[in-house]
């Protein structure tokens, strides 16, 4: 069983404390928008997919015991939204699944004006349809991505991608846990991913739980182990796909990209069709979230750096598009030139 990130519990949602991992597995109760905030703020809930559902959730909390008129009730789902949205500015499953929800509160609510309960109870309906469709579009896009896996293979991963930063089985690690399942051997490598350790704590916890080979190693290790021939395929996620193709992941992807291309190792990124941002022409307008320099400072909260010292700490960076070799989607995988081919796929 791939393990639950977040799951709705009658009256709350659960989401399992990723910041503990792998020492410990608990479970937190989040009752309300400003717990959800929390949560997706300081990463216990994590991955482009998975804090768009928990932002759905989020809004649902915020508004559920309301009992005002509608047009105070729709200012409130608007106020909410506005809330979650200033947690975490990169990945745009986050504000697609908030437009999307205030969008189903003014269709339910312009459908019978007297009855805000319709909206509040269609709001959690709609977070629930959320995860299930997330659900669903993993396992297309591992079906999509098991094409490209051969057995033997030897794949290098950055951060986590897997059923932890989904509510499904993942994204980039979809088609690993379905090569898995029919019995195709192929063994991972996971870049650990400073600061935060998503590699290290995460994919490494993730695979070794599902029995698949996964080898740890440091980020600047990756390129001369590609170097060597040690690398078949680069597999990597993404918190936002620009219309050209250029896609934001992970701090470090970029550079993996980069290795990747100098050493001929074919480079995919997997994306839901709700990454995808078509609204910015090119990564360069993607924002890139800044984080505490304490995340560089200290491992595990043990300061290993001079005090004062300067911090430069972007949680993503952003791939050119002319260093990837294709995008896996929930509708096929499509490759270069990536502008036409996004735009019919999202059409
Ligand atoms: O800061 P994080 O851990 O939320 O970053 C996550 C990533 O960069 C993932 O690669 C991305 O969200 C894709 S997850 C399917």
């Amino acid at each position: 069983m791939p393990v639950e990130s977040i799951r709705w519990d009658e009256d709350h949602a659960t989401i399992l404390d990723q910041t503990r991992l792998p020492h410990e597995e608990r479970y937190l109760e989040i009752a309300s928008p400003e717990a959800m905030f929390e949560a997706i703020q300081r990463l216990r809930v994590r991955g482009a997919p998975a804090i768009g559902v928990a932002a759905a959730f989020g809004l649902y909390l915020g508004v559920r015991d309301h009992r005002g008129t509608m047009e105070d009730l729709l200012r409130q789902v608007d106020e909410v939204a506005g809330m979650l949205a200033r947690s975490r500015p990169t990945a745009v499953n986050l504000f697609w699944a908030l437009d999307r929800m205030k969008g189903r509160a003014r269709e339910l609510a312009a459908a019978d004006p007297a009855e805000p309960v319709q909206v509040r109870e269609g709001l959690l309906e709609e977070a629930l349809r959320m995860l299930e469709e997330d659900r669903e579009v993993c396992q297309r896009i591992g079906l999509h991505g098991l094409r490209l896996l051969t057995p033997g293979m030897r794949i290098l991963t950055h951060c986590n991608t897997g059923a932890l930063a989904t509510v499904g089985i993942g994204t980039a690690l979809a088609p690993v846990f379905l090569a898995h399942e029919r019995g195709i051997a192929v063994e991972v490598y996971a870049d650990e991913t400073r600061p935060l350790l998503q590699g290290a704590r995460l994919t490494a916890w993730e695979l070794q739980r599902a029995g698949i080979p996964v080898t740890l190693l440091c980020d600047g290790a990756a390129a001369s182990l590609m170097a060597r021939g040690g690398v078949d395929l680069v597999l990597v996620g993404a918190d936002r796909v620009a219309a050209n193709g250029d896609v934001a992941n992970k701090v470090g992807t970029s550079g993996v990209a980069l290795a990747a291309q100098a050493y001929g190792v074919p480079f995919y990124v997997a994306s839901p069709l709700s990454t995808i941002d078509l609204g910015l022409a090119t990564g360069q307008e993607i924002p890139i979230e800044e984080r505490d320099g304490r995340e560089v400072t200290e491992v595990g909260g043990v300061r290993i750096a001079p005090e004062g010292v300067r911090v430069h700490n972007p949680a993503f960076d952003v791939t050119p598009h002319r260093f990837i070799t294709g995008i896996i989607t929930e509708r096929g995988i499509v490759h270069p030139p990536f502008e036409a081919a996004l735009r019919e796929l999202v059409r």
